[in-house]
């Protein structure tokens, strides 16, 4: 097992190393040629480990695309790729804000913000810890811009929870999650632009969201690039507005992790705990469904709650914001056969009591690594380990039979979207370095490197 798992450590620094632009990582070698933000943040967690420069370089050239409001934008451009990703740079017409950089073409919307934990991750492992804080004190005025934009510009209720106004903005696309939502969007050829989709020249038709979805995405962005990407405008005009569990619990983790870097460079902590409190609250008190015994989100344009069971309502185990008790009735809720039937390859992303559920479409029911590593961490910390190595073991055995897939069948674990994914690689690449024999000699090999 030990030269096994070596294997696959050295197949996914094989993976990162492909996708290696120069200055950044591509999450794909052709589907996503750019840099993406929440891929980059797990993408700095798998370096992390091995390469402490290039973890680092992955969140500062990440972060030069950051706007003067302190938006972090989901997509920074790589220079000279024409056409290669639609919606490209020409598109999205960020310069139309006067928030937006100059120098650096970017997206006009956000993902998950999981940079604050990429940069705690990236201090815990350096080997030249002095290096790693010069690194976190760089990077602590932008993460705290960051965070800050959150609470000033998407808390619409000052409720605690921060709103996304685009499926992308949930990193999750076409998650069942949303059908209500983009349903509510009753289009007519008038109200789009024409424009070609590029993704499914490189995976399946089947795979990928529908053409229905992508009209839906395409008009939430002619809508928020016609508002200059002004917030306050579009808190009154947009129709979908969702306040996501993954996202406010990812925020959730992210601002401990805020405070511990703050205290790591003799700042003061207190402002950080008290988002992270705010919003753990928020999340309990608005999001926590005890009937179905899962987290839910709530539809801010409809007023009410989204009843869709997802796997990323689980995730508030990850960010240590359930009581004991809830934990017991989402892990009763996790082990039911609705989400995971086989017990083999981990958790998919829709439950299969949902009539939506489709184990092969993108967000709408395939495993995704992300997932499994963020639960597989939530569950170790209410104390169920083997439900957690559990899930640490689904995810090498599924990268060990079908590769570096970006998402995979739940039923057979057949490899789905991309081959040679970078965030599977990164991820897996944290959870095989969770075993000390690993780690350990993978630290002497690489002292050898140094050496030879
Ligand atoms: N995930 C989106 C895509 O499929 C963009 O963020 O292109």
């Amino acid at each position: 097992m030990f030269d096994r798992h070596l294997s696959l450590v050295h197949q996914a620094k094989g993976v990162l190393r492909q996708n290696w632009t120069g200055s950044s990582t591509k999450p794909a070698p052709r589907l996503y040629p750019h840099q993406w933000s929440w891929d980059s943040a797990f993408i700095a967690m798998g370096y992390a480990h091995y390469d402490q420069a290039r973890a680092m370089q992955e969140l500062r050239s990440l972060f030069r695309g950051q706007w003067e409001n302190g938006l972090l934008p989901h997509i920074v451009f790589r220079p000279g790729l024409v056409g290669a990703y639609f919606p490209g740079p020409d598109y999205w017409q960020a310069e139309r804000s006067p928030d937006a950089p100059q120098a650096v073409a970017t997206s006009g919307i956000i993902q998950p913000p999981v940079h604050a934990t990429a940069a705690l991750h990236i201090y815990r492992y350096a080997s030249d810890p002095a290096q790693a804080l010069a690194f976190l004190q760089d990077l602590f005025p932008q993460l705290v811009a960051w965070h800050g934009y959150l609470y000033r510009e998407r808390d619409r209720d000052k409720d605690g929870l921060v709103y996304v106004r685009h499926p992308w903005e949930s990193g999750q696309d076409n998650s069942p999650l949303w059908d209500a939502a983009m349903a509510r969007m009753d289009l007519t050829q008038d109200d789009l632009p024409a424009y070609q989709r590029v993704d499914i020249h490189e995976v399946s038709m089947d795979n990928r969201p529908s053409n229905s979805d992508y009209d839906r995405y395409v008009y939430l962005l002619v809508q928020a690039r016609e508002a200059t990407y002004n917030e306050a405008q579009l808190q009154t005009q947009c129709p979908f507005m969702v306040q996501d569990v993954l996202f406010n619990t990812l925020l959730v983790q992210a601002n401990r992790d805020l405070a511990a870097i703050a205290q790591l460079l003799h700042h003061d902590p207190a402002p950080f705990e008290a988002w992270a409190n705010t919003t753990a609250i928020a999340l309990n008190q608005k999001l926590w469904n005890p009937e179905l015994g899962l987290y839910q989100n709530y539809d801010l344009v409809a007023e009410e709650l989204i009843p869709t069971a997802v796997a990323a309502g689980f995730s508030p185990l990850y960010g240590r914001i359930s009581s004991a008790a809830q934990a017991a009735h989402l892990v009763t809720t996790l082990l039911a056969p609705s989400f995971t039937v086989s017990h083999r390859w981990g958790v998919p992303t829709c439950s299969r009591a949902d009539a939506a559920f489709c184990p092969n479409r993108y967000w709408r029911g395939p495993v995704w690594i992300n997932l499994n590593w963020l639960l597989s961490q939530g569950l170790r910390h209410y104390g169920y380990e083997a439900e957690a190595q559990w899930l640490r073991q689904c995810s090498i055995d599924l990268v060990e039979r079908s590769g570096f897939y970006e998402y995979f069948n739940p039923d057979t674990g057949k490899g789905l979207g991309s081959a040679n994914f970078s965030w599977t690689a990164a991820l897996l690449l944290d959870l095989l370095m969770q075993d000390p024999a690993i780690a350990r000699y993978e630290r002497e090999y690489a002292a050898e490197r140094q050496f030879a």
